[in-house]
């Protein structure tokens, strides 16, 4: 038996020609087969929720069925002065809760204006890289005295984007050394405005790439954006009275905490994994790139040339909490998936936001909302105990509890420190009796 099951694992082949010309049941009934499917498993697959499948397949390859995660509404944010309800969409609990606590604290920040955000011109980077440039320093002295030939070519790939303002706007050239001798390294500076900018970016360096070749020689290699979004930054700050969040014990160990993230580089990933959990929770509610704003956050974090925290914390000549955060985001809020999933229009509709660049500035305010709440939860209950107050909500849910029941086993389960599926059933079961005995 032992014997058959391996020989049938052995003739199992992952090559399937032609697997993308299929239409979505044909592909499931492979994966079925493949990997011993049940019929509710694939009932399941074909549930695609609120995103049709028809949007499913224009937005990807293979498609096979769609997954959903919790979308949730943060309250309380109050940014520049304006209100905001965030939608979230994340798998981690705990985050959404956190956010709207630390919002509502952070709306006094700022004498009442909330948390302040501002995000800068929104340009990308454009690269063209080439190798077996002759006179490479020469070259690049070449490049800048026909930099206006560049634009206008550059531009003519967008008109659109010319007619609204945007468009490419500056070139730089660097030289580097690389393990396969000198590269030239062209950038095209290019103000994307709403868009996320990639794909505009990526058909101007594609279109420069030949002529640039023509007046320097060499090979060029790549033509793709940077998502090193260095002219494309978002930064929120906040100055709070400690009143506000716990008292001046709170406040100063928050200083605390941004200081050891300084110093140390294995509490600053998590520290920035704190910010980027309001960051990503967003950019996934509004179908951003989200591969893209980590890879350029992280870069950013180490630009120094050390790993650092993306915020910092500290207190003012007034006594206040002052705490800044700075890290670059490219977001869109026209094309892309953006555009075409429904769900992420109604979270711009919800957000109310008109631009990309206030979408940064909500994701900056939130990142820095969600890492003011991590430290503050870290250097006072532990982080803990919020999450296991939630675990015993999702336990004492999953039980049967509702109404105010919910509240009163959770409240048992941790006063007695056992946080159990079983315990939630017996707790349920003894205050349902109690509840019956005093109906009668
Ligand atoms: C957990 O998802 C995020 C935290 O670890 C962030 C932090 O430690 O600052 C709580």
């Amino acid at each position: 038996m032992g014997s058959v099951m391996a020989q049938t694992d052995l003739v199992k082949s992952s090559r399937l020609p032609g697997f993308y010309k299929l239409s979505i049941d044909e592909r499931i009934n492979i994966v079925k087969s493949w990997a011993n499917l049940s019929e509710g498993e694939v009932s399941l697959l074909k549930n695609f929720g609120n995103l049709d499948p028809k949007i499913a397949e224009a937005m990807i390859e293979n498609v096979i069925g769609a997954m959903s995660y919790p979308l949730a509404i943060a309250t309380n944010f109050r940014i520049n002065g304006k209100d905001y309800l965030v939608p979230m969409v994340l798998e981690e609990p705990s985050v959404v809760a956190a956010a709207s606590n630390a919002a509502r604290m952070l709306r006094e920040a700022n004498d009442g204006d909330g948390i302040r955000a501002e995000a800068s011109r929104q340009l990308m980077i454009g690269q063209v890289h080439l190798m077996k440039v002759p006179s490479p320093r020469y070259a690049a002295m070449e490049i800048m005295r026909r930099k206006e030939e560049l634009l206008e070519l550059a531009n003519s790939t967008n008109q659109t984007l010319v007619k609204l303002g945007g468009g490419a706007k500056d070139v730089e050239v660097r030289v580097i050394e690389t393990g396969r001798g000198v590269c030239l390294v062209v950038h095209l500076i290019v103000d994307v405005l709403d868009a996320m900018g990639a794909n505009t970016v990526n058909t101007m360096v594609e279109a420069i790439a030949p002529y640039l070749e023509k007046i320097v020689g060499g090979e060029s290699r790549l033509r793709i954006v940077s998502n090193y979004a260095v002219y494309r930054i978002a930064k929120a700050w906040v100055r709070i009275d400690p009143k506000h969040i716990g008292g001046k014990d709170v406040a100063e160990k928050i200083v605390d905490a941004s200081a050891i993230a300084e110093a140390d580089i294995f509490r600053a990933v998590t520290h920035n994994k704190g910010i980027m959990n309001g960051v990503i929770a967003v950019a996934l509610a509004t179908a951003q790139d989200h591969r893209a704003i980590e890879a350029g956050v992280h870069a950013y974090a180490s630009r120094s040339g050390a790993y650092k925290p993306l915020s910092t914390w500290d207190i003012d000549v007034q006594g206040y909490l002052v705490g800044v955060l700075e890290m670059p985001l490219q977001v869109g809020i026209i094309g892309g998936s953006v555009k075409t999933h429904p769900v992420a229009q109604i979270a711009l509709k919800i957000l109310g936001i008109k631009t990309a660049k206030e979408l940064a500035e909500v994701m900056a305010a939130v990142g820095l909302a969600q890492n003011f709440a991590a430290l503050r939860a870290l250097v006072t209950t532990g982080i803990q105990a919020g999450h296991m107050k939630l675990h015993a909500r999702n336990l004492a849910i999953a039980a049967g509890a509702h109404g105010e029941l919910i509240d009163i086993v959770v409240d048992e389960m941790i006063k007695e420190g056992k946080i159990t599926f079983d315990k939630a059933i017996e707790l349920l079961k003894k205050y349902q009796r109690s509840n019956d005995l005093s109906q009668h």
